[in-house]
């Protein structure tokens, strides 16, 4: 895995030193759909990224949200996110990354995300421990939700999605000391992994979204989970992280509100 982990370093350094270079500077917008941007940015870091991992592991499967991958039926699965947290990299909020997840029959194996900004680069190879610009993290030791800082994301369709995620950011906001939204997944695990956030749920994530994340924040000792406490699935993209300790807790409040839609 080292030289997958050093391919992907490459790649994610010279798509973030684009990405660096153009805050402020996008020379298009497409709208996926009413809400949902890209940028001329979010294809040419794919672009980039795509070349160097394809030229190294032309055997591999490649999974990358604009488009530009190839899958043959490897066993191994790479997923890419060019740029995550398009949005606020349209409007020049600094909160935004890289990532790049391997997978190997169906399990992660690698994550890599980077952030170009304050040039962090998150990383985690199974059974190894989860790093921060070559330094060891942890997950906070937070143990009550209510001592918790939390984060949430909610779909780029929130106003015709079917989920809602405003109940739930309302009863959280509650039971914390916040809830974040801070518009990029990938980096919301990030600080999961290293302890800056305690905790975090959302719904309707691609598996470009999760996959290089959830393993940094289960090598760094943290749990990941559907909303019920079963295993993440990429596909499916549900999706609770902590630092364990207030895992459960997330689990509770959330089936409780499940069961009050339910009964209304
Ligand atoms: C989005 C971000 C955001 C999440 C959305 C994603 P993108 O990814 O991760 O935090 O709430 O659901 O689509 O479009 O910026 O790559
Ligand atoms: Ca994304
Ligand atoms: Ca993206």
């Amino acid at each position: 895995m080292k030289k997958e982990r050093q391919v992907a370093f490459r790649a994610a350094l010279e798509a973030g030193a684009l990405i660096r270079e153009r805050v402020g500077q996008i020379s298009s917008i497409d709208y996926k759909s009413a809400f949902n941007m890209v940028t001329d940015v979010d294809k040419a870091s794919e672009e980039i990224i795509l070349k160097i991992l394809q030229n190294e592991f032309p055997g591999d499967d490649f999974v990358a949200e604009e488009g530009g991958g190839n899958v043959n039926g490897s066993s191994r699965r790479w997923l890419i996110d060019p740029v995550d947290g398009t949005t606020n990299f349209a409007h020049g909020y600094p909160f935004f990354c890289v990532s790049i997840g391997l997978e190997e029959n169906g399990e992660m194996v690698l994550g890599v995300i980077y952030e170009p900004v304050r040039d962090e680069m998150f990383y985690a190879i199974k059974g190894n421990g989860a790093f921060l610009n070559d330094q060891k993290i942890q997950v906070s030791k937070v143990d009550t939700l209510t001592n918790s800082l939390l984060v949430t994301g909610f779909p780029p369709d929130t106003v015709t999605s079917a989920f809602d995620n405003m109940a739930q950011f309302n009863r959280f906001t509650n039971l914390s000391q916040g809830v974040r939204r801070d518009g990029s997944a990938a980096l919301d695990l990030a600080y999961i992994a290293c302890g800056r956030l305690d905790g975090y749920w959302e719904k309707k994530l691609a598996p470009w979204d999760v996959a290089a994340g959830s393993l940094i924040v289960e090598e760094a000792g943290g749990k990941v989970s559907d909303f019920t406490g079963a295993p993440l699935s990429v596909e499916e993209g549900i999706i609770i992280a902590s630092n364990g300790l207030i895992h459960d807790e997330i689990i509770k409040v959330l089936a409780e509100l499940k069961e009050k839609v339910r009964s209304s």
